[in-house]
């Protein structure tokens, strides 16, 4: 066993770490210049309902590409990925995506939802153990861009990450390659299979995150409101509105709240002042090329394996062996 951490063998109660965790990156966010704050703040039950009707929208493209290419390549995923999987999941939010592996995989052992959501985890896998009678399902509440621990792998299991949505392109490129280095070393043995995101025509790209309905906009303004609401502060939601645009050098979309007006903030009893037009940065999404991905993969220690993508190369799904040892 190469990582003797990894051995705590119950579900993790890290229910607090979200919250403070808010309170303290906030504050220290709102401090620096630019402003900015993480996304995965952005998941509270307001904004998870919130991102999941973005899911839906018809300029969304993401994930019913994702979900079409996990359809169609279902079988030979399963046959690349091989049985005995254990599979544990990087922020398993609806586990729609992951029912759709399990069914596919042959004799999968375990599944290990990790989420900073505890409450929406264990209804979650609730519902999948209902469904899956013979599937181990032991969600991990924690903050998997932070150290944690994982179980013991079982006897005949091969540990398998599962990371889609194109979360990986929240990261910036060197905490994505730290995230991937961490997956190497957890993964030995077995592999990930990644979906990302790819470099499309900007417009595609803009549409995608400003849509006509504005429940994008209502997800970013969804981070004042959780502040409001958890951290004593006093944003007024309508005082900021929602940018979102592609950054072509950098490859990402950028999203950020803008202040329409200069104003005062206060967050648990300090004050912030904004000007006119300053903006906190709440997201980057970086879109990727697959030759990128790739180099950025090997560089964590994975080797290449197959990619699968839709006909119009909107998204890729990856499967990365990790073979070589660490
Ligand atoms: C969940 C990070 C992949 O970047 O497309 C959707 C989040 N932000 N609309 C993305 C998001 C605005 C999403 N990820």
């Amino acid at each position: 066993m190469r990582n003797p951490s990894f051995t705590i063998d119950t579900p993790l109660a890290g229910q607090a770490v979200g919250l403070s965790g808010f309170a303290s990156d906030l504050l220290a966010g709102l401090s620096r210049r630019p402003r900015s704050i993480s996304p995965k703040y952005f998941y509270d039950v307001a904004g998870s309902a919130l991102f999941d009707r973005i899911c839906e929208l018809p300029e969304y493209y993401p994930t019913r590409t994702e979900l079409r290419i996990l359809t169609d390549r279902a079988g030979e995923i399963a046959h690349h990925i091989g049985p005995g999987a254990e599979i544990v999941e990087f922020g398993a939010g609806s586990l729609t995506k992951v029912r759709l592996l399990i069914d596919a995989l042959h004799a999968p052992q375990r599944y290990l939802p990790i989420d900073i959501s505890g409450e929406h985890l264990e209804g979650a896998a609730a519902r999948l153990r209902a469904d899956c009678p013979g599937l181990v399902v032991q969600p991990i509440v924690a903050d998997y861009t932070q150290p944690f621990a994982l179980p013991a792998v079982a006897a005949g299991g091969r540990r398998v990450g599962f990371f889609p949505g194109s979360t990986l392109g929240n990261f910036n490129p060197d905490e994505a390659l730290a995230f991937l280095q961490g997956a190497a070393r957890m993964l030995d043995g077995g592999g990930l299979l990644i979906g990302v995101d790819l470099i499309k025509d900007p417009a595609l790209l803009h549409a995608a995150y400003n849509d006509a309905q504005g429940v994008t906009a209502a997800f970013n303004l969804n981070l004042l409101q959780r502040a409001n609401a958890e951290l004593d502060a006093d944003f007024v939601p309508d005082r900021f509105s929602h940018a979102a645009f592609y950054n072509a050098p950098m490859q990402r979309i950028e999203m950020h709240l803008v202040s329409r007006r200069a104003q005062a903030v206060h967050v648990q009893g300090q004050r912030f002042m904004f000007a006119e037009g300053e903006t906190i940065h709440t997201e980057n999404s970086h879109k990727f090329s697959i030759d990128g991905l790739r180099t950025l993969a090997v560089k964590a220690g994975f080797g290449i394996g197959p990619v699968w993508t839709d006909p119009e190369r909107l998204f890729s799904v990856h499967w990365l062996p990790v073979t070589a040892a660490q």
